[in-house]
């Protein structure tokens, strides 16, 4: 019995790369998974978890569009009979400089990853909150819900190039925080994870490449755990957190916080006492900009 028996997913994007990794590691854990993807692949990645014994569907199409999101949600419920864990996964890169980035580019980019995530976040969330409010009164408590979203070292540290992809994948941290604060009272949690993992999405770089000897650090299956971990009921009291996981490692991300404040004392400030104050404001922090804070590879 895996820790996910009895529960149901959708993993978005789950055609190749992590989000298969995902898929096919929930369904050996015991989850029934709906498979999405934008092609054929959804239908392979299915076929090869149910002829290695477990239970999965696929549900091909764009989680950009609102109404696909609402069939998306809708298969889990009517294949499996319920919703408990949405893994938001589905994205693809566009990069380019700010003053060379095209329109095209841009609104694909922040689409696929913001209403790609935000739309079946939705749909989910109004799901379990109907089956909430039927719940009421009855003894048991409600089940265990999921959300885990995916952003990207691009969206935590600011990947040049990345305007696009790196905004996008920065909001979906703030969209974690968010969906965890309205919805933990419908006994859902909400995470998010930054994968790096070797990937038609990354595998140009050579850096990722598969060593000839040793552990393959950047093995997509080696995110997987940490997904199918923050799934279970092992982690129910983690909510609104964020973790870089690659190889061996999990890298606890700290929520954003003040670092220095200053007051101008009851009064609106003046420029040149807000340039007077910068010393107290900074203390021995740096203005400039941060320092790359990822992992090294
Ligand atoms: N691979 C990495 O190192 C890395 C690093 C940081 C973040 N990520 C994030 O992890 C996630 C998975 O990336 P990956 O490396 O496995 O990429 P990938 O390109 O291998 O897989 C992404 C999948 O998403 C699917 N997809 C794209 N648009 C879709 C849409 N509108 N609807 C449904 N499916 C759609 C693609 O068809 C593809 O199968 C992405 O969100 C990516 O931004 C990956």
């Amino acid at each position: 019995m895996g820790v996910l028996t009895g529960k149901v997913a959708i993993v978005t994007g789950a055609g190749q790369g992590v989000g298969r990794c995902h898929a096919e590691l929930l369904a050996r854990e015991g989850a029934s998974v709906v498979v999405n993807d934008l092609s054929d692949l959804a239908d392979e990645v299915a076929a090869a978890i149910n002829s290695a014994g477990g239970r999965a569907v696929a549900c091909k199409g764009s989680v950009t569009d609102w109404s696909f999101a609402e069939s998306l949600v809708a298969t889990a419920i009517r294949e499996f009979g319920d919703l408990h864990i949405l893994v938001n996964n589905a994205g693809f890169i566009r990069d380019a400089m700010s003053f060379s980035m095209e329109e095209a580019q841009f609104d694909s980019v922040v689409s696929v990853h913001l209403k790609g995530h935000f739309a079946p976040a939705h749909f989910a969330a109004l799901h379990w909150r109907n089956k909430a409010k039927e719940l009421e009164g009855t003894e048991g408590g409600l089940p265990a819900r999921r959300i885990i979203n995916t952003t990207s070292e691009s969206g935590l540290f600011g990947g040049p190039g990345q305007g696009n992809y790196g905004s996008a994948k920065g909001g979906i941290i703030t969209m974690t925080t968010i969906l965890a604060r309205e919805l933990s009272r419908y006994n859902v949690t909400v995470n998010c994870i930054a994968p790096r993992a070797r990937t038609p999405m990354t595998e140009v770089n050579p850096k990722f490449a598969k060593p000839e000897t040793g552990f393959d650090k950047y093995d997509p299956a080696n995110i997987s755990p940490m997904v199918a971990f923050l799934a279970s009921d092992l982690a129910a009291d983690i909510n609104a957190q964020t973790f870089i996981v690659l190889g061996d490692q999990v890298h606890r991300m700290r929520p954003a916080e003040i670092a220095g404040s200053v007051s101008a004392g009851g009064k609106q400030w003046t420029v040149e006492d807000l340039a007077a104050a910068k010393g107290q404001l900074f203390g021995d922090s740096s203005s400039g900009v941060p320092a790359w804070g990822g992992p090294p590879m």
